[in-house]
C-alpha cells in the first residue's frame, strides 16, 4: 500500500487483520477507530411489543466474533508514528483488556467518555440507560496534542446519538458515530494533512470527520454494504468522485481487489 498516494481518502473492503499488514511502519498519524465490543453475549435479542414493531435490542452479527485488544498491539504500534495518537471506542467489559494490552507499550493511557443525550430507553426500567461510551486514548511523549482552553479539554463529550440526515438509511449501521464527536477528537489529536486510520470504519464516519478537517483518511471494513455507504458519504464530503483503485487514472493498488469482491476506492 502506497500511503503517499493517499491525497484525500482510500477505503478497502477487507478484513482489517490482514489489510493492516500492508501499511508501512510508522506511517499513520492517528488511529481513530471503533472495533467490535464483545457485547453480543449479553444481548437477549429484540423486545416484543404488542402495539408496534419489535424494539431493536439486538447486536449486529459483526459483534459475535470475539475482539481481543491484545491481538492489535503489535500492528498498531508498528504503523503509528512516534508522534501518533490512538483513540478507540470500547465498552465497559473491554476497558480492562484494553488497559492490560496497551498501557505497558504506550507512555500514557487515558480514556474519554461520550455521553449520549438521547440514549435508547430502558423499556423494562431495570438498570441504567446505556448513555455512555468509553474511548480509550494512548500515546507516547511528544505526541501531537492541540490543547484548547482548560474547560474544553475535559475527557468528556456530550452529544445526541447519530440521527436525522446524518444517519445512513441503506444500510443502517447500528453503531454509527456522530461526526461531531469524531471531529472533536481529531482536532485535539491531529493536524491538517495528517493520515487518519480507521480499520473498523463501518459507514465511514471517521473518514467524514477527517475530510471535514482536511486530514487524510484510510479505512477498512469487512462488510461490503458498509464500505459502499462510506464511499457515498466520502464522495459527498469531497464533492469528487471516489474512483476505484484499479482505474488506470488513479494507478494506486492497480488490480487489487479484496475478499468482499468490492474494489477499494480512492479520493485523489
Ligand atoms: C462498531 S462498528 C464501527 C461503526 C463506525 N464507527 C461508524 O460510525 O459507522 C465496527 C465495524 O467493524 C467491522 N468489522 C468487524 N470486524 C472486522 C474486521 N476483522 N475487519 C474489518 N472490519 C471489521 C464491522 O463490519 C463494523 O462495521
Amino acid at each position: 500500500m502506497n500511503i503517499d498516494n493517499i491525497k484525500q481518502a482510500e477505503i478497502w473492503c477487507a478484513d482489517a487483520f490482514d489489510k493492516i499488514k500492508d501499511i508501512p511502519d510508522h506511517s499513520v498519524d492517528v488511529i481513530l477507530t471503533d472495533p467490535p465490543y464483545n457485547l453480543a453475549g449479553y444481548s437477549r435479542g429484540n423486545i416484543k411489543m404488542s402495539w408496534r414493531a419489535d424494539f431493536n435490542n439486538d447486536l449486529a452479527d459483526w459483534d459475535r466474533d470475539i475482539f481481543t485488544p491484545a491481538d492489535w498491539v503489535a500492528e498498531f504500534t508498528r504503523i503509528l508514528k512516534p508522534t501518533g495518537n490512538l483513540f478507540a471506542f470500547t465498552s465497559y467489559n473491554l476497558l480492562g483488556a484494553w488497559h492490560q494490552a496497551f498501557d505497558p507499550v504506550f507512555d500514557t493511557f487515558q480514556f474519554m467518555v461520550w455521553h449520549k443525550t438521547n440514549p435508547a430507553p430502558k423499556l423494562r426500567k431495570a438498570g441504567f440507560l446505556n448513555s455512555c461510551e468509553l474511548i480509550v486514548c494512548a500515546w507516547n511523549k511528544g505526541h501531537v496534542w492541540n490543547f484548547g482552553k482548560q474547560n474544553e479539554m475535559h475527557n468528556f463529550i456530550e452529544t445526541p446519538i447519530c440521527m436525522g440526515k446524518e444517519r445512513t438509511k441503506d444500510p443502517k449501521h447500528p453503531t454509527q458515530k456522530p461526526v461531531r464527536v469524531l471531529e472533536h477528537i481529531l482536532k485535539i489529536g491531529s493536524n491538517e494533512g495528517d493520515l487518519v486510520l480507521d480499520p473498523f470504519m463501518g459507514v465511514g464516519s471517521t473518514g467524514v470527520a477527517a475530510l471535514n478537517l482536511d486530514r487524510r483518511f484510510l479505512g477498512f471494513d469487512k462488510d461490503a454494504a458498509y464500505v459502499e455507504a462510506a464511499r457515498t458519504r466520502l464522495k459527498e464530503v469531497s464533492g469528487q468522485p471516489m474512483l476505484p483503485l484499479d482505474a488506470p487514472a488513479v494507478r494506486v493498488g492497480a488490480g487489487e481487489t479484496d475478499k468482499c469482491g468490492t474494489a477499494a476506492h480512492s479520493l485523489q
